[in-house]
């Protein structure tokens, strides 16, 4: 069977400052924005990767937590 691994990926995003937006990007051939998130200052989203979801965009100042390390978005 096919793994399924990246099912239990996540991240977690801190907003730094009002407005951050996350975006959810579709799986599979077209690569599109599915869902679009807006966080405030100090909020934290726990995101998955999921069948439906390959990528995730994040605008503004943010920090990301991932298995890969962190990281601080925006200027
Ligand atoms: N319905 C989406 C999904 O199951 C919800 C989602 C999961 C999502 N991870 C995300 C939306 C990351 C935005 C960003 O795939």
């Amino acid at each position: 069977m096919e793994s399924k691994d990246f099912l239990s990926d996540y991240i977690v995003v801190k907003a730094l400052e009002n407005g951050v937006t996350l975006f959810g990007l579709t799986r599979g051939q077209d690569t599109k924005f599915h869902h679009t998130e807006k966080l405030d200052k100090g909020e934290v989203m726990i995101a998955q990767f999921t069948e439906h979801t390959s990528a995730i965009k994040i605008r503004g100042r943010a920090k990301v937590f991932t298995k890969h390390g962190q990281i601080e978005t925006g200027e």
